[in-house]
């Protein structure tokens, strides 16, 4: 197989125990570039045992993981981040108290001038985190001010400017969306897509599911630390989406916000991020569309 016909990552038939616990039996799984990929199970099915697998938290216990076709046993999660793969924990790694763009550069702070004189280049920070927030769509007007005083899904963003900006191939979000209301939740679900646009490869847990239809490209569930397998939009049973599904009104607010966030990124100029946010508005719409049907039958 060559190089660029690889996966971005895969897994075989991987397995991890805790004591006599079974917590991943036997799953594979494939993530590509430019795709999202969404981890779908309830309470206890091992969807983070899954993702700290694959970032380098635990080392399973079965089976072969690959890194763009290359087998890896990672040692930690640096070992996975130097492979170019990034974990947005639910719980983010920032300090409230400091600026956006400290937390941006948090453990790789740029610095200026020598010896003594070295010091935290802020200039350099803040254009970069500015710049960074600005590619995806996210206009910062003081990088300087705390992050504690974002909301919950712009700090989400932060998290995942940062690892976009320092390389990160594959990014792996655990429940990103789940304490968050539909404005922020939008926030975050525009992110993801333009990560996708950007050709990284996203695995996204997520409860919700419209938030998962609305950016998944394909699907893996879990039950019980196995897999079904994967699905696209099509092959997933609607009636499974349905059972899985939760408020209608919900979803409708949540296109009408990133219908908005279409509008204003296309007057603000960023063409690319219009597009994006468009496309995920016109999703939305369609997982309403499908939603309501099958609630009908
Ligand atoms: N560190 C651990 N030690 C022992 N059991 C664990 C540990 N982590 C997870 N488990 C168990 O593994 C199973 C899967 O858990 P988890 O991956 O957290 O599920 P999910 O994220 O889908 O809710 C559960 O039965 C859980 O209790
Ligand atoms: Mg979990």
């Amino acid at each position: 197989m060559s190089q660029n016909s690889s996966p971005l990552i895969e897994m075989r038939n991987i397995s991890k125990y805790f004591g006599s616990v079974i917590a991943l039996q036997d799953v594979s799984m494939e993530v590509n570039a430019g795709e999202v990929m969404c981890l779908l199970g309830d309470n206890g099915a091992g969807k983070s045992t899954l993702i700290k697998t694959l970032a380098g938290v635990h080392l399973p216990d079965e089976g072969h993981y690959f890194v763009e076709g290359k087998e890896v046993h990672f040692n930690s999660p640096r070992d996975a981040l130097d492979h170019g793969i990034a974990t947005v924990y639910q719980d983010l790694a920032m300090i409230p108290l400091m600026s956006i763009s400290r937390n941006f550069f948090l453990g790789s702070e740029p610095t200026t001038g020598w010896g003594v004189f070295k010091r935290f280049n802020i200039g350099f920070a803040d254009r970069v985190a500015r710049e960074e927030m600005g590619k995806m769509g996210i206009d910062i007007r003081d990088p300087a001010q705390p992050v504690g005083t974002l909301s919950g899904g712009e700090r989400q963003c932060v998290a995942i400017a940062r690892a976009v900006y320092f390389g990160a191939k594959v990014l792996i979000l655990d429940e990103p969306t789940a304490a968050l209301g539909v404005k922020q939740a939008g926030v975050v679900l525009r992110y993801v897509a333009q990560a996708r646009a950007r050709n990284l490869g996203v695995i996204l847990i997520t409860h919700n599911p419209h938030h998962a239809y609305a950016v998944g490209d394909r699907f893996t569930i879990l039950k019980r630390g196995r897999t079904f397998g994967t699905f696209t939009k099509t092959e997933l049973a609607r009636e499974e989406m349905v059972r899985m599904m939760s408020g209608a009104d919900e979803l409708d607010a949540l296109s009408h916000e990133l219908a908005e966030f279409a509008r204003t990124d296309a007057l603000a100029g960023g063409e690319e991020a219009g597009e994006a946010d468009r496309q995920l508005a016109q999703a939305l719409e369609k997982s309403e569309e499908v939603f309501s049907q099958g609630m009908e039958e």
